[in-house]
């Protein structure tokens, strides 16, 4: 049972770093904006915040959670760094990419983060507020993304305080997040692999590593909802409302989810329109995402038909987002 808390939220200064750490540090809960989506954070080395943290997202407890850190040398009192793996933080980190590690001797992260497996995500974020949080607070803290589990990542702090108001400390407003999307995570336990496409593209991590990625073992990439290398079940960023993939044409009636010049049959048939990118760019398309499902989801229409978008670059991730969410029973 949560108790309901009385949710603050701060905007992001000086002020609201200091007072983010104190509340991480009496075991609270404090979510923040990182450059990908936003984040709830919680002490990764104290068991009952990181059961709090569980409990306030829904989250199935045998999910783990990326353990969130300054620096590399950080990182590396958490897990173990073999040649792909220092490449890869030499070159994309502070930054949208998540490493998943066996886990180091003496880790002090929680059991329960980890959801006891001998692997750990470690993640060095960029986002200033994030940093400022991190620095003050001094010890790592896990994070997954601040929604209830299944719901869609959040961008913004309204998102936060919609999902997860009353149920955590604190809320640190730092405006819309850039990326839009979650970090990509690659495991480096072996052949490098890709467990969950994201904000960093393939491509630039094929080009640092010189060689391909293999992909996930089940079912490649993944979130908030699952086993395995764990969040890998097919049915998640789950709108209430149908979603129709890859649409030429709108029903009457249906919102439309845009990307691109809409034809103007489909803008006229369409209840309500938001468009990813009306220039067809997949960044500016990844940073909508998640706002734009949530409103769409909100428009009380049949479904949401959602034009074709390109698989490459961030489209690989977004096209991944839209199938887990067009997966959902309900
Ligand atoms: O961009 C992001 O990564 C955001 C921000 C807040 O950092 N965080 C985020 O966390 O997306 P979350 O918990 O929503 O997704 C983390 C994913 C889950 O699918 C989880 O199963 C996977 O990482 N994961 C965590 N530890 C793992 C491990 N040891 N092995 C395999 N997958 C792991
Ligand atoms: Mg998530």
């Amino acid at each position: 049972m949560t108790t309901l808390l009385a949710t603050r939220v701060m905007p992001a200064d000086v002020d609201s770093a200091a007072e983010a750490a104190r509340i991480l540090a009496a075991g609270g809960l404090v979510a923040f904006p990182t450059e990908t989506v936003y984040g709830l954070g919680a002490d990764a080395t104290n068991g009952q915040a990181v059961a709090r943290l569980y409990d306030a997202k829904g989250r199935p407890a045998f999910n783990p959670l990326i353990a969130h850190v300054l620096d590399l040398q950080a990182a590396k009192k958490l897990g173990r760094f073999d040649a792909d793996a220092e490449r890869l933080a030499a070159a994309f980190w502070p930054g949208p990419l998540t490493l998943v590690l066996h886990r180091a001797a003496g880790c002090p992260v929680a059991e329960l983060a980890t959801a006891g497996l001998d692997t750990i995500a470690v993640r060095v974020p960029s986002h200033l507020v994030a940093r400022n949080i991190l620095k003050a607070f001094g010890k790592p803290v896990v994070a997954p993304s601040a929604n209830r589990s299944g719901h869609v990542s959040p961008t913004t702090a309204a998102h936060v305080l919609a999902d997860l108001g009353g149920r955590i400390d604190l809320i640190v407003d730092g405006g819309a997040t850039p990326v839009g999307i979650e970090s990509t995570i690659v495991a480096c336990l072996g052949a490098p692999a890709l467990l969950r496409p994201g904000g960093l593209p393939r491509a630039a991590i094929e080009q640092a590593l010189q060689q391909k990625l293999s992909d996930a073992p089940a079912a490649g990439g993944g979130d908030d909802d699952a086993p395995i290398a764990p969040g890998l079940l097919a049915a998640h960023y789950a709108p209430r409302t149908r979603l129709r993939l890859a649409i030429r044409r709108v029903e009457p009636g249906e919102a439309l989810l845009a990307f691109g010049p809409v034809p103007a049959a489909n803008a006229q048939a369409a209840k309500t329109a938001l468009n990813l990118s009306a220039r067809g760019d997949l960044i500016e398309a990844a940073a909508n995402l998640f706002s734009h499902l949530r409103a769409l989801d909100d428009a009380g229409a049949p479904a949401i038909a959602v034009m074709p978008v390109p698989a490459d670059g961030l489209g690989e991730a977004i096209n991944d987002r839209l199938a887990r969410a067009a997966a959902g029973d309900r």
